[in-house]
Order: C-alpha cells, then sequence, then structure tokens
C-alpha cells in the first residue's frame, strides 16, 4: 500500500478503505510514516470530511491502538459521560454523585484541563491526597462498591488518538467535524461503558461555535456510538456565558458541593438534572426523563448525592472534611472586585475571556506541561439578563500575584457587555440527539 495514493485518494474526495485507515494508522504509530504525510491526509479531511464508514473505521482502529477497559466485572449497565467541555463546567463533579446515588453505576476516565477550559481531574486535585491515578482493578473495585469513580487517563487510552491529536493542534486541523468525532469516541469506547451521554456545547466558550456544528458532532458520534452497540445520546447546549458563577479549579468544586447542598446556581443545576435523567434512562434505571429528574431531585434533598462524593472522596485518599467544609480547600491570597462602569443589563458575558483570564491569573494551563493554581479564579456576581448599576460588582477576582490581577482586570470587564434592554431569552439545553434523531427538549 502507498500512503501517497491515499492521500491523493481523500484529496479526490474519494472513499478510504478499512485496510488503508488501519494502514495509515499503523504506519504512523510504528513510525514509519512521517508527520508530514499524515499532515497531508488530515488537511484533506479537513477539506472533504469523511463519510459514515470511513468514521466508523477509522474510530474502531483509534480505540484499538490500546488497550480496551474491561468492567465486566462491574454488575449492570455502566454509563459514561463526557462533555466536549466549556468555562465553568463542574457537571461532572456534581453529576457523579448524583446519579451514583440513583444506583447507576459510573466509572468515569477523565482528561485534564488544556487551554481556556478547565479539566475535572485538576479540580478534583484540590482536595488533599485526593489520587486519581488508581490502577484499573481499584478502579473497577470502588465502582462495584460505591457506584462511581473517577480517575485520570493515566494508561495507553486510545494512544492513536493521543499521537493524533498532537498534530491536529499544529496543523490547523483540529475544528474538522469528524476527527473530532472519532477522536473522542475512540476514547469512550476504550472506555468500556456499555452506554454514553455525550454533552456537545456550542458558544464562545466552547470548542464549536456554531449551534449547526454541535448538531453534526453530535449525530456522527451517535452514528459511531451505536454501530459499537453503545446506546449514545446527545445533549446539545449553549455555553454563550459561563456555567454557573466559578470558574477555578477549587472555586468550581466549592460550586458542585453547594449544589450538592441544594445551593447550587439554577443553570447548573438544569444541566445535571437534564443529562443525569438522560443517565438513568441509558442505565436502565428509569423509563421516563421526569421520573429520572424526580429520583435526582430526592437524592440531593435527603443529602445522598452529597454523602456519595464524601464516600468517593475517602476512597481514592482524599480529605473527606474539606467537603464537609469547603473554607478548607486551596484559597487565594488576594480577592478584588470588578465594577460596572454602566447601568443597564447583562446581554453578554463572553465565556471565552472570562476563561482565558481565568488561565491567566493561574488556574489553567497554557502548554501541557505548565503547573496551575489550584485556589485562584473568578467568581461572577451578575449573569446573563441580570440588571447591574453603574458601580455594582460585576465579579471577583481570586489571585495570587498583583501583576497578574492587572493583566486580567481589563479583560473580565469588558467580558461583560452591558446594554439598556433585557435581552431575550435563550434556552440552555436546545436538542437532544439519538439514534431516533434531533429533537427539542421536553420533560413531560
Ligand atoms: N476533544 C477530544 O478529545 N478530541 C477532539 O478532537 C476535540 C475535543
Amino acid at each position: 500500500m502507498n500512503v501517497i495514493e491515499i492521500i491523493n485518494k481523500k484529496k479526490n474526495k474519494m472513499e478510504l478503505t478499512i485496510k488503508e485507515i488501519e494502514f495509515v494508522i499503523q504506519g504512523y504509530l510504528k513510525d514509519t510514516i512521517p508527520d508530514y504525510q499524515i499532515s497531508a491526509l488530515l488537511m484533506a479531511v479537513w477539506f472533504n470530511g469523511m463519510n459514515n464508514n470511513e468514521l466508523a473505521n477509522l474510530t474502531e482502529i483509534m480505540a484499538r491502538s490500546g488497550k480496551i477497559v474491561n468492567l465486566s466485572a462491574i454488575p449492570g449497565k455502566k454509563v459514561d459521560k463526557h462533555s466536549t467541555g466549556g468555562v465553568g463546567d463542574k457537571t461532572t463533579i456534581a453529576l457523579l454523585p448524583m446519579v451514583a446515588a440513583a444506583g447507576l453505576s459510573v466509572p468515569k476516565i477523565s482528561g485534564r484541563g488544556l487551554g481556556h477550559t478547565g479539566g475535572t481531574i485538576d479540580k478534583l486535585e484540590s482536595i488533599s491526597g485526593f489520587k486519581t491515578d488508581l490502577t484499573i482493578d481499584r478502579f473497577i473495585e470502588i465502582v462495584k462498591e460505591i457506584h462511581c469513580s473517577i480517575i485520570s487517563t493515566n494508561f495507553d487510552l486510545a494512544p492513536a488518538d493521543k499521537k493524533l491529536y498532537a498534530l491536529r493542534d499544529v496543523t490547523g486541523t483540529i475544528d474538522s467535524i469528524p476527527l473530532i468525532a472519532s477522536s473522542i469516541m475512540s476514547k469512550k469506547i476504550a472506555g468500556g461503558a456499555d452506554a454514553l451521554v455525550l454533552n456537545v456545547t456550542f458558544g464562545s466558550g466552547a470548542f464549536l461555535r456554531k449551534y449547526m456544528d454541535a448538531i453534526q458532532l453530535g449525530k456522527e458520534m451517535v452514528h459511531i456510538g451505536e454501530n459499537n452497540h453503545k446506546q449514545t445520546y446527545i445533549v446539545v447546549s449553549s455555553m454563550d456565558q459561563p456555567l454557573g458563577f466559578a470558574v477555578g479549579n477549587s472555586l468550581e468544586l466549592q460550586e458542585a458541593i453547594s449544589l450538592l447542598n441544594n445551593q447550587g446556581p439554577e443553570d447548573l443545576m438544569e444541566i445535571c438534572l437534564f443529562i443525569g435523567s438522560i443517565m438513568l434512562i441509558a442505565g436502565g434505571i428509569v423509563k421516563q426523563q421526569k421520573d429520572g429528574i424526580e429520583i435526582l431531585k430526592e437524592v440531593i434533598e435527603n443529602g445522598q448525592a452529597f454523602d456519595k462524593l464524601k464516600e468517593m472522596v475517602k476512597r481514592q485518599g482524599g480529605d473527606q472534611r474539606q467537603i464537609e467544609n469547603p473554607e478548607l480547600l486551596p484559597k487565594s491570597k488576594y480577592k478584588d472586585d470588578i465594577y460596572s462602569d454602566f447601568k443597564g443589563y447583562i446581554h453578554k458575558i463572553d465565556a471565552r475571556s472570562i476563561g482565558e483570564a481565568s488561565m491567566l491569573l493561574g488556574a489553567g494551563r497554557e502548554q501541557k506541561n505548565s503547573t496551575i493554581d489550584l485556589s485562584v479564579g473568578i467568581i461572577l456576581k451578575k449573569k446573563k439578563g441580570d440588571s447591574v448599576k453603574k458601580g455594582e460588582i460585576l465579579a471577583t477576582l481570586h489571585y495570587n500575584d498583583h501583576d497578574k490581577f492587572e493583566k486580567v482586570h481589563d479583560k473580565v470587564k469588558s467580558a461583560f457587555d452591558i446594554r439598556n434592554k433585557k435581552p431575550a431569552y435563550k434556552p440552555l439545553i436546545v436538542a437532544l440527539i439519538d439514534r431516533y434523531g434531533v429533537r427539542k427538549p421536553n420533560l413531560s
């Protein structure tokens, strides 16, 4: 087989066979095909896309390039949850204990954050002693005991994706829908769960800016999932302002704990109940979404979801006292407020700018190996649609370094778009996609 012929085929919009895809991926992993030829092929895919056959084959080959986690020792249906990411997205931390308290087993393998969005693993590492590099055997044992555990990808999970992703990152080929779909789904398939619930976000703080791209990505991931005999649901939601009020590792963890104490922000609660109820359907715990929502509200109200987080923290070596008393979590040395120069209504809070500002304060990584400051970040005091007076607080910055504060002050202030008229309401959750197609969310 000849790699130049394969590149030319894709360049001329022809379908690649499973053998050709396998040849390319194996050749790249073994270093017999160089970066520059793979880059050319990725760019041809960027322009010409991939059909459903190619997509299914590429994903499966990437998934099988490493270990496929065997979760069969855990009884019942195992459901995985994933988000394409966003600013202030602490959903996983709140959601896992909720659905686990409702009886669903959720073995969650998560990544660290890069760029303007934070990673679940980083947020959880705000808890002293919390270990995320458990062995797969210990991970499975914990899920068997308490229904949930979260570990980092500390083993060869879809190594072909890891290598390709690094190349896409430097060749302008990240934003290709088939390449994103196969990248995410290869890791989900290798993760071994029976069913998948994926939150695809769109808007300024998300990976994809446009609604139609989010729908397209969702459809492609459903196709790949179902093809691999994994029931797959996609929840499409908007990320045109940060989720909740807190952005930054320890601050986000505290907000997730508040939600489990039934004091969480409305938007975070809405998305947790929606995704959680779909997970309960996927796991066969309930048949209808409204029943799932009822159970999830109940486990928050009776404290079982909060207790579940404490159990998970204890089993993973973390200090439970910090969950009971979040004041004990890492705290920045300084706090300062940002004030509004205008009176009016908040029309928009540019999520990307807030995410970047939080990263510049030290909460996120600019490079893969950067160290992060778990204590810093931003607490929003206003959200879209709120009225604001001149001189009122828009946000509070938590920081440890005065130079960094100076750098981000104006960026945070200008992320707030304040106008005279109240903005029109736009829903947070806009679509649900499964094997039957795309539909508007309907809880009745
Ligand atoms: N997340 C992934 O895992 N892969 C992509 O390509 C994009 C987002």
